[in-house]
């Protein structure tokens, strides 16, 4: 190649990499929670969420696969109707996602074998964190479910790794996810005090905001007492 045209390929090469490093200007998501029972209801929700379609990814809040998370039932559950955002995916509901993995799933620590052999991108581990949008977003998902590991109270080593993944995120956005709602006027449960992490409650007073959704495709219950006005949330967990 003439050095002319290597200073080209070079200025491209670099111009390419500026472009990739950019965060997205904007991300589209949908977030699913309480939706793994194969019903006609999840079918419904994941019709809904291809008629917003663009859709850049879905965050699954847990519950994929019930209802006891086996092997057996978990294609079904959730390739069935999510498979074209998975990669690799490993069912047989069609070829996946042929841009890379768009399903940011709660595993569940019981069991956690069909999780991890289903999805491989989560590394093994129970909670993570992942970039999206090019930085413009971090997700961190939490394993609330008592049998992990790693522990649930806010001095286990899970809120330990949380903490320090926090600090060290550069992301415009930060999400954390997880499954137990710390607050909820859901009538099924309402609000899971353990799940309340002192940084949490600080920012709560602070105005920090919450969502809770378990509307994803199964039974659905009513509220409990509503826990503030103009806040409408149901939870099925
Ligand atoms: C789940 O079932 C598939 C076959 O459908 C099998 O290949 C895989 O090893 C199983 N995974 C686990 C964790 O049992
Ligand atoms: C799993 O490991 C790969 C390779 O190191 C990494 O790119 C990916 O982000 C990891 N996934 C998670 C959820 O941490
Ligand atoms: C942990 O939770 C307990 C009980 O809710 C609370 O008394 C304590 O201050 C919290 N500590 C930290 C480090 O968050």
């Amino acid at each position: 190649m003439k050095p002319a045209g290597l200073a080209a390929a070079l200025a491209a090469t670099l111009l390419l990499f500026a472009i990739a490093a950019a965060p997205a200007e904007s991300l589209r998501l949908a977030a699913i929670g309480d939706y793994g029972a194969g019903s006609t209801a999840e079918g419904q929700v994941a019709d809904m969420i291809a008629g917003f379609a663009p859709i850049d990814d879905i965050l699954a809040l847990g519950d994929n696969n019930y209802v006891l998370g086996e092997n057996a039932t978990i294609d079904a559950h959730i390739g069935q109707y999510y498979a074209s955002y998975i990669s690799p995916y490993m069912g047989s509901y069609g070829a996946g996602s042929s841009s890379g993995n768009h399903f940011w799933p709660i595993p569940a620590a019981q069991p956690p074998a069909p999780y991890h052999w289903y999805f491989p991108t989560l590394n093994g581990s129970n909670f993570y964190s992942q970039v999206l949008g090019g930085g413009l977003l971090e997700i961190f998902t939490l394993d609330s479910d008592c049998n992990e590991p790693a522990g649930t109270t806010n001095t286990s080593a899970q809120a330990a790794w949380l903490a320090g993944a926090l600090a060290a995120s550069s992301a415009t956005w930060k999400l954390i996810m997880l499954h137990h709602a710390p607050y909820s006027s859901g009538a099924g449960h309402g609000s899971i005090s353990r799940m309340q992490w002192l940084y949490e409650r600080i920012l709560k007073a602070g105005g920090f905001p919450y969502f809770v959704n378990g509307i994803g495709g199964d039974d659905l219950y009513g509220y409990r007492t509503v826990l503030e006005p103009g806040l409408h949330a149901i939870d099925t967990e």
